[in-house]
């Protein structure tokens, strides 16, 4: 790939300003000093800034614990949008894999990755979601075998047998292997609840364990090549 477009996949600079380092001297490619822009470089080139070595990596992974109010997106016109918390991965390219509504809470996976994320959010992965959902009146235990019998939503469609674990009066814990729109809310409206908290304990995997809201970190080697494997 061309020198310019590495320095920015790498999180040097934007286009501009690599271009403007690399006119100006500072950039070496196996040691020897290179002026153009559109010079071609690969994976095995030693490539450096100053005479300090630039770590190239293609993908990022990373876990966040969202918060309420940010748009499950990259850019919005009118609220704040995940990608927001975390600016220094920013940069790179990352888009959540998949959604949660503004005011629902926990695990977002944000890779650059788009392979990885378009098989996680392929229906036929049937990727494990759980969620601990605050209902608005007492949860009927009945409701178990309804969950696990597989919900119909309100426009026809009928749910994979979900597994609904009642933790008190008013919050449940629910295991989902699909993820369409607003799901774990139209499934709960199907009863007559409204879901008034909503928090997204684990996908596959990741869970949000050790993050407080609004942390994130980057995914382990072993969470990565877990993750992979649904590529494959
Ligand atoms: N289901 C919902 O209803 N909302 C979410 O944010 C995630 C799953």
């Amino acid at each position: 790939m061309r020198l310019d477009r590495y320095l920015a996949n790498a999180g040097v600079g934007t286009r501009k300003e690599v271009k403007q380092l690399i006119k100006s001297g500072r950039i070496k490619v196996n040691d020897t000093l290179v002026r153009e822009s559109d010079f071609y470089v690969d994976f095995s080139s030693n490539i450096s800034l100053d005479d300090k070595k630039i770590d190239y990596k293609e993908f990022y992974y990373l876990l966040l614990n969202k918060p309420k109010g940010y748009i499950s997106a990259t850019a919005d016109d009118y609220h704040e949008v995940v990608v927001d918390l975390l600016p220094e991965y920013k940069k790179y390219g990352i888009a959540p894999v998949g959604r949660l509504d503004l005011d629902t809470t926990g695990v977002m996976l944000l890779t650059n990755h788009g392979a990885l994320a378009h098989a996680l959010l392929s229906p036929k992965k049937h990727v494990d979601k759980t969620y601990i959902a605050e209902v608005n009146h007492k949860l009927d235990v009945s409701l178990v075998n309804k969950f696990n019998e597989g919900i119909t939503l309100e426009d026809g469609y009928t749910c994979l047998p979900a597994k609904l674990e009642i933790l008190d009066d008013t919050h449940a814990k629910l295991t989902i292997h699909e993820g369409k729109f607003h799901q774990v809310k139209r499934m709960f409206k199907i009863f007559g609840y409204e879901v008034i908290n909503l928090d997204r304990q684990s996908f596959d995997i990741l869970t949000h364990d050790s993050l407080a809201i609004g942390e994130y970190r980057e995914l382990t080697t072993e969470e990565v090549e877990h993750l992979l494997s649904y590529i494959k």
